[in-house]
């Protein structure tokens, strides 16, 4: 499963890209709206830090027309920007536009199947689901992804399932354990998937247990053995 970040915060995505296992980036208006920047100069550094991810950028017409227009601008700032599209009827038409003139479209605001299969039969790239706000108001999110994505494996349907607005590691592990083609989720979450009691512990169990016999061990890129003959 790839991993996305869902975040525009500069600091935030060069963390995550230093890791090495960062595939990309979702923006939405308003965590764009949250940095304070110009759009394209702000999603432009987005792309330069990601390099080789791809990075999710939203129109805000509601319009068809509007929306072609934004996207093919947006399209044009660099070659991994998706254009992202809600899940509308203007949305979808824009999309049908896009798609032709070789446009990758992510559908966003998807919260049931019968729009994942719109969105699929329209030629998507991506198709979002958002798991944590149909949990919000007491849905089952992650039975949301499940069922696109056996509506998706039963047709074959290339468009990837990029399973959004993810709150918490159990949702990232569910949705990997579905085969969801991306997961999307904040920097916090992001990094509570590196962590274990245990391995503090143990990480810390270990450190002790060398500083005691540090004498004896040396560093090392400077061996006791080598320090003692004097070499
Ligand atoms: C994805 O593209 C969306 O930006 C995002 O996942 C929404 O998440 P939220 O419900 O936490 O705002």
């Amino acid at each position: 499963m790839k991993f996305f970040l869902d975040t525009a915060n500069l600091d935030e995505i060069r963390q995550a890209a230093a890791l090495g296992v960062l595939d990309g980036i979702t923006t939405n208006p308003t965590l764009v709206a949250k940095e304070k920047r110009p759009f394209r100069e702000h999603i432009l550094e987005i792309c330069e830090i990601v390099k080789n991810g791809v990075v999710n950028a939203e129109v805000v017409s509601t319009d068809t027309e509007g929306m072609v227009r934004e996207g093919r601008e947006l399209a044009s700032w660099h070659p991994n920007i998706v254009v992202k599209v809600p899940m509308t009827p203007d949305g979808v038409r824009a999309m049908n536009v896009l798609t032709r003139e070789g446009i990758r479209i992510n559908v966003t605001l998807v919260f049931s199947p019968t729009q994942a299969l719109i969105v699929a039969k329209a030629g998507a790239y991506f198709v979002s689901p958002f798991l944590g706000r149909l949990d919000d108001i007491a849905q089952d999110g992650l039975q949301l992804v499940r069922e696109i994505l056996q509506i998706y494996r039963a047709y074959n349907f290339e468009t990837q399932v990029l399973a959004a607005s993810l709150r918490h590691p159990i949702h990232v592990v569910e949705v990997a354990k579905m085969g969801a083609h991306i997961g999307t989720m904040p920097f916090k979450v992001f990094e509570q998937l590196f962590k274990h009691p245990l391995t503090d512990r143990g990480l810390e169990a270990f450190l002790k247990d060398w500083e005691k016999a540090r004498e004896v061990l040396g560093d090392i890129t400077e061996p006791a053995t080598a320090r003692k003959v004097g070499r």
